[in-house]
């Protein structure tokens, strides 16, 4: 065989073996099988030569040429590319590729199935600012400086009259200073403490509810909250209301399931006691209502708040508040 064609066939396979893509498959096409390619260029070249090489040579050129065009369409099958738009390259009977599925955060679910079942008992939802004064948090709801209650707090402080709110109890000053009754209201929120340990993170959810008008009694009270525990846990659920004090209510009373671990025969969870406390109520005390210019001889409340973490742990039997924060997929996928 001539020696040029040999050194180009020696060249071009070397090329072809190093191509690493499509794209430098496409340039060795044109390199060496296109229109102004090398090979092209061989053949070119037999007029140059003596009229008794030309049959060999055109021959040999002519072989190199169809063994590149076969080494360079198994080449590109190889790479499993379509460089030249082979249909069969593309497999359809291949399962698509599922593209991963989010997941509600249990805080977030439990949030909003609170909100439903209040919202089918007719109350408005309401959002409040995170970042709240002094008197919003506090004075207004019968806590002024120097009172006792403050501590319960562990109170993040921006200045001096500027805080992050610690609880959603302040929706119900700002909510009744705009509106007149009857008002009928949840609002659910982040709340923030300087507190940190096993059962305790700086930042947490409540769900804050007020019911302002005329005569509303204890037995609303009762009645609502007792519907929404029902509806949250199971309809047998037992419900204590326990005698409490919230300087913004008065009188205030805790509220108390049957334990869901051990259903009140008591356990480590209930320690002993057969009872889970759930949330915090009572009647809108008369200094509140006086605090956003309500007569309280004219209308009458009550208000509760509930911590959100507390009452997903119940209901999904999670057993420590600290994965609510680690943010690991195989807790949250499991929603
Ligand atoms: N704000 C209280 C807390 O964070 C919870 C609470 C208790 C809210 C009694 C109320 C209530 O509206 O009446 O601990």
């Amino acid at each position: 065989m001539d020696e040029a064609i040999e050194s180009l066939r020696k060249e071009a396979l070397a090329a072809l073996e190093a191509c690493r893509d499509p794209a430098a498959l496409s340039e060795f096409r044109v390199a060496y099988l296109g229109r102004n390619g090398a090979v092209k260029g061989l053949l070119g070249r037999l007029s140059e030569l003596p009229p008794e090489e030309r049959p060999a040579f055109g021959r040999d050129a002519n072989l190199l040429k169809r063994e590149l065009e076969e080494a360079f369409a198994a080449r590109e099958k190889e790479m499993g590319g379509s460089g030249g738009g082979d249909a069969d390259a593309v497999d359809i009977t291949i399962p698509g590729r599922r593209l991963p599925r989010g997941h509600f955060h249990p805080v977030s679910l439990v949030m909003d199935e609170i909100c439903g079942t209040f919202s089918a008992m007719g109350f408005e939802i309401a959002e409040g600012p995170d970042v709240e004064t002094d008197f919003y948090n506090f004075e207004a709801l019968n806590i002024p400086a120097h009172h006792p209650a403050r501590d319960m707090h562990d109170t993040f402080y921006v200045s001096e009259s500027i805080l992050l709110r610690t609880h959603t109890s302040p929706m119900q000053v700002r909510a009744m200073e705009e509106r007149k009754p009857p008002l009928r209201m949840i609002a659910p929120g982040k709340v923030y403490r300087c507190d940190s340990d096993v059962t305790h993170t700086p930042m947490f959810h409540q769900v804050e509810g007020f019911l302002v008008d005329e005569s509303v009694s204890f037995a609303d009270l009762k009645g609502v909250l007792s519907l929404f525990i029902t509806r949250t846990f199971s309809p047998d659920t037992p419900i204590r209301f326990r005698p409490s004090f919230f300087p913004f209510t008065e009188p205030s009373a805790e509220v108390d399931i049957g334990c869901v671990i051990c259903g009140g025969g008591g356990c480590r969870v209930c320690k002993q006691t057969g009872w889970l406390e759930i949330l915090g109520a009572g009647m809108i005390d008369p200094e509140v209502f006086r605090s956003v210019g309500y007569d309280p001889e004219e209308v009458s409340g009550f208000a509760f708040g509930l911590g959100v973490e507390r009452i997903a742990m119940l209901k999904y039997g999670i057993n420590d508040l600290r994965l609510f924060y680690e943010n690991d997929r195989r807790f949250i996928e499991q929603f």
